[in-house]
């Protein structure tokens, strides 16, 4: 069987981005494949966090691990610092990477920009994510557009490693959907819909209220055309809704295009809403029915199950490093 592994960081509000270009690959992927989903604490130290809050967060992401429809009977859910082999396995990767190839990623020249105290764990930010994905001899990486770069880099690395010290590691593939890896932001649709932005206007939480939703999706910019078309590049604000309504429906961006032709932007934003109300509601309902207990419960055995399997892949890395 096929292993899958992905990572979610417990920062921001987890949006309806992370959900379509991410989680809900996950549940597609659990009856398929042996799948490791975790929530990735130490990514998010990378810059400050409030520990009180940090806490939090995490057993709110866990959760909504649960929520989306992750079955904990049939996929491994845990925290990343609870199994240390991510940060060991991560800081032997470090030595396996060079300094030109993490000053050419996006994510850290995007989050680093005009910043005059960046931490160095925010440069090395995807040595931790290769370490998280090669430990489990990962087949397959289900995420958004936006981590695509690192998904390259970890191939890069474990290609490098498998050459110099004979065969180790597994060379992972990214699963990238082709809507919904990348929505954009509702109030900035030339860029990401994104947890941490300032303006909560930009992006539709998991946990928001429909009245929340309504609002969002109704105020959502758009351009003055008024006429139904998708085209990602000259009309960012209205694509970004025709793949919001798509990848929800299920339905293909043409079908969209098709029932809303000669209808208007209104008339789009006001299904939208409802279907997005509706998805929420799925996830909210099973959310708002979890014990703090329940979570931790998975989450202590979720650390069990990867801790075994990280543990054995250390150590053959160690080995074939000379360490052991
Ligand atoms: P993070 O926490 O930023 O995002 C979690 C997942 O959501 C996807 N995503 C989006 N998809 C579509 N539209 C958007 N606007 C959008 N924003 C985010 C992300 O691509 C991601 O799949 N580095 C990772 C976490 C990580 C990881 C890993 C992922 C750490 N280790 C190992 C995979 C494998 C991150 O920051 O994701």
């Amino acid at each position: 069987m096929a292993r899958v592994f992905s990572g979610v960081q417990p920062t921001g509000d987890i949006h309806i981005g992370n959900y379509l270009g991410a989680l809900k690959q996950f549940v597609e992927l659990q009856d398929q494949h042996e799948c490791f989903f975790c929530v990735v604490d130490l990514h998010a130290l990378t810059v400050p966090q409030d520990p009180v809050e940090l806490k939090k967060k995490v057993i709110q992401l866990a959760g909504l691990y649960l929520a989306v429809g992750l079955d904990p009977s049939k996929v491994t859910i845990f925290v990343q610092s609870y199994v240390p082999a991510h940060s060991e396995l991560a800081w032997l990767l470090e030595c396996m990477t060079y300094f030109g190839e993490l000053s050419r990623m996006t994510q850290f020249k995007d989050k680093s920009r005009g910043k005059e105290n960046v931490s160095v764990g925010l440069f090395t930010y995807p040595d931790l994510m290769a370490a998280d994905i090669l430990l489990y001899d990962t087949n397959y990486v289900p995420v958004g557009a936006d981590q695509k770069q690192h998904l390259e880099l970890t191939r890069d690395i474990a290609q490098r490693f498998n050459n110099r010290y004979g065969e180790t590691f597994v060379v992972p593939e990214p699963l990238i959907g082709k809507i919904g890896a990348r929505i954009m932001s509702l109030t900035n649709p030339t860029k990401k819909m994104s947890k941490s932005e300032e303006d909560e206007m930009g992006r539709i939480s998991l946990l928001d209220t429909p009245d929340k939703v309504k609002k969002k999706i109704m105020r959502a910019v758009t351009d003055s055309e008024n006429r139904i078309y998708f085209d990602p590049e000259n009309k960012p604000g209205l694509s970004n809704l025709i793949s919001l309504m798509s990848v929800q429906t299920g339905q293909s961006v043409d079908e969209v295009v098709a029932q809303y032709e000669g209808k208007g932007y209104g008339a789009l934003k006001k299904d939208l809403v409802e279907v997005t109300v509706n998805t929420l509601k799925g996830i909210q309902d099973r959310y708002y029915a979890l014990s703090e207990e329940e979570i931790r419960v998975v989450l202590s055995e979720g650390a069990q199950r990867a801790g075994v399997i990280a543990e054995k892949t250390l150590r053959r890395v160690q080995e074939k490093m000379g360490l052991r």
